[in-house]
């Protein structure tokens, strides 16, 4: 657990962790969407896949005094079980750019490592630097540039991270 404070007049100050989803409800389907659609132009989940990942895969949720201010939605790899997927990671807007993403990245690898996985991969638009600045510093590099997505023009870069024999990184448990 850390605690963080915001910038500005208050000075308030907010208790985080990072909680692994053991439940699904319909609030929790709406929220993984709603996280989603705050970021990316066209959704990743629907309410049905939404489901499944929370029911299937392995979701972990950043809280900042109890509420839900980011997701990541997981999956082990088909061809090797001992990888995990990162199949979407983000913050709700409110709350970026404030060194959270770091904490949050880090506290994932760090629960990810806990249950056995050995390595994490994901793909980044490479546009998103501020993320690919997160993920360089969690310890991930660029494998693969991949082609541009012919329909909307965007490059993607696959990143991993070794996961083992990997120093403790955790803040935010
Ligand atoms: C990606 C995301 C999780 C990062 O979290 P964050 O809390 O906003 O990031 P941080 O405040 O920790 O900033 C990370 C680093 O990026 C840097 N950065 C910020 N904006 C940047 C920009 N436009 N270009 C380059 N670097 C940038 C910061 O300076 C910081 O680097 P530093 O630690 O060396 O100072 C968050 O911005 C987010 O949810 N974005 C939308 C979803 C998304 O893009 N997900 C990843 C794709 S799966």
């Amino acid at each position: 657990m850390e605690h963080f404070s915001i910038d500005g007049a208050t000075g308030r100050s907010f208790e985080l962790r990072i909680e692994e989803v053991d439940s699904i409800s319909e609030e929790l389907v709406r929220t993984l969407i709603e996280i989603d659609l705050q970021t990316f132009s066209e959704s990743t989940f629907s309410h049905y896949t939404a489901r499944a990942f929370l029911g299937n895969g392995r979701v972990l949720l950043l809280l900042a005094d109890g509420h839900i201010i980011g997701s990541c939605v997981c999956m082990r790899t088909w061809g090797d079980p001992d990888e995990v997927l990162i199949l979407s990671m983000g913050i709700r807007p409110g709350w970026r750019g404030r060194g959270l993403g770091l904490s949050f990245v880090q506290g994932i690898l760090h629960r990810l490592s806990q249950i056995g996985a050995q390595a994490v991969s994901l793909l980044v638009s490479l546009d998103n630097r501020r993320a690919i600045r997160v993920y360089e510093e969690t310890g991930f590099s660029v494998q693969e540039v991949m082609d541009r997505d012919s329909r909307t023009g965007e490059a993607f870069v696959r990143m991993r991270c070794s996961l083992v024999d990997r120093p403790e990184l955790s803040i935010v448990e």
